[in-house]
């Protein structure tokens, strides 16, 4: 059966969509923080390279799958596998995890709007990280605003991909980039910033361990968008004509252009502030205020702005997120849009309720020894992604046909890509075990081995019932 697909508006609409689903809270709230947990530009070189030698080799294969069959994560990889159907399964209880913690993060991005309004640049930068603290541990205000971020996705969402998405995201992510550079420029002439750029660029070797490496790696699958199908989605409403090398790199650069800046906005001014690199998750919303308050009456100004575009760059992220679960729901269960958007916003408004009162309400769940937030966290980032970029590559290297992938990528011979060997050598033989040699060293290395195991048991279950699956 052939189905008319919806496609982008336009070519900048694809790149900024696919862009906008990358950039997101991922690079400006997560890569940060990670960062100064994982003792700085050591993490940052090993995350490079997962971005360079995985990352856009992955992109390139989940664009193909999903442009090749003009279907949906689900869909297109039954297309080429019944065997793999699991693989998108797996990208849909990703799609879940993730909307369980992400709108929490996305709420907190609305409140620092109103925050930013109301007085907070006037704070010392220890009181600044006293609100966040207090903010983030109470039970009413942030479900709120988590309610607020999640409703914003469904409307968009529910109105289909084209309208919303797209206009949002050509206004607001420039907006975003440009205001990363002014924040870098002030954070970088504040007394005492050299020290957090040797922090971002002098690499301490001493502090890696397999940790890092899985850390680096599922930040590099997170932030990019990879690993759970949101790209094979993107990509099977791309028309023919684009070239989907050229855009899997122009993204990619993108991602980490942001990131980067994201990091030397913050951690000069972190270093000037006295503050240590391992501040947690708070640390956009303590240290970026912090410069704020510097500005003066600037910084009001700059803070309200810098507030809204962060929480488009994570609506534009999460409508993605929704985007893949939706879609598998039109695909493959003839759901109608607007009632698969309502049951998946039911679905992941009670998982972020749960995540957002484990910030201070609940302690860490029995056994699992960690919060609810951090469950959903570390089971999509450190298991679901990286697992399912591997299979992403061994589907695409070892079923798909080569030729297929060959005419696919060069639009029939019209285009070309003179790395197509290259690409494939990598999909087929280097990235399947490089991912699988990572995270075995991860596992035996993390602190959280009760979640890493259940998070391995699930993905399990799910290949060996794999053709129970639809
Ligand atoms: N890349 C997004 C971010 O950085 C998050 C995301 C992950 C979106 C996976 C879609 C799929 O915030």
């Amino acid at each position: 059966m052939e189905i008319k697909r919806e496609n982008w508006g336009s070519r900048l609409g694809f790149v900024l969509a696919a862009a906008g689903s990358a950039v997101g809270l991922g690079n400006i709230w997560r890569f940060p923080y990670l960062t100064g947990e994982n003792g700085g530009s050591a993490f940052i070189l090993i995350y490079l390279v997962f971005v360079i030698l995985i990352g856009i080799s992955v992109m390139i294969a989940e664009f193909s799958l999903g442009r090749s069959t003009g279907l949906a994560a689900v869909g297109a990889i039954k297309t080429y596998s019944h065997r793999f159907t699991f693989v998108g399964a797996m990208g849909v209880i990703s799609a879940f995890l993730i909307m369980g913690f992400y709108p929490v993060v996305g709420g907190w991005a609305l409140a620092y709007i109103l925050e930013s309004v109301t007085g907070l640049y006037a704070l010392s930068p220890e009181a600044i990280g006293d609100t966040f603290g207090n903010f983030i541990t109470g039970a009413t205000q942030p479900l709120i605003w988590m309610l607020v971020f999640l409703a914003l996705n469904i409307l968009i969402v529910a109105k289909g991909i084209k309208g919303g998405i797209e206009k949002a995201a050509k206004v607001l992510m420039p907006t975003l980039f440009i205001l990363l550079i002014f924040i870098s420029i002030r954070s970088l002439t504040l007394e005492g910033a050299g020290e957090g750029l040797s922090f971002l660029f002098r690499p301490d070797f001493s502090l890696v361990t397999g940790q890092t490496f899985l850390a680096a790696l599922g930040q590099a699958f997170f932030s990019l968008s990879l690993g759970m199908g949101a790209m094979i989605t993107y990509g099977s409403y791309l028309s023919k004509k684009e070239t989907l090398p050229g855009n899997a790199v122009i993204v990619t650069v993108l991602d980490v252009g942001v990131a980067l800046l994201a990091g030397i906005a913050m951690f000069p001014a972190l270093f000037a502030f006295g503050m240590t690199p391992d501040q947690g998750p708070g640390l956009v919303f303590v240290v970026i205020p912090g410069v704020f308050a510097e500005m003066g009456g600037l910084g009001v100004l700059f803070g309200t702005i810098f507030f809204i575009a962060l929480s488009v760059a994570a609506l534009t992220s999460s409508i993605s997120l929704m985007e893949v679960v939706v879609s598998y729901l039109i695909d493959q269960r003839d759901m109608q849009r607007k009632k698969a958007v309502y049951g998946t916003g039911v679905v992941m408004a009670i998982m972020s309720i749960l995540a957002s009162l484990s910030m201070g309400v609940f302690g860490p769940l029995p056994v699992l020894n960690v919060g609810v937030f951090d469950l959903f966290d570390i089971l999509s980032d450190k298991v679901f992604l990286g697992l399912g970029g591997m299979f992403i590559a061994i589907v695409t290297g070892w079923v798909v046909n080569k030729e297929t992938l060959r005419k696919e990528l060069t639009n029939d011979g019209n285009k070309s890509f003179a790395l197509f060997e290259v690409w494939h050598f990598l999909i087929k033989w280097i990235i399947p075990p490089a991912i699988f040699i990572v995270a075995i060293f991860g596992i035996i290395d993390i602190e959280e081995t009760a979640v890493m195991l259940l998070g391995i048991a699930i993905v399990a279950l799910l290949a060996i019932f794999s053709k129970k699956l639809h």
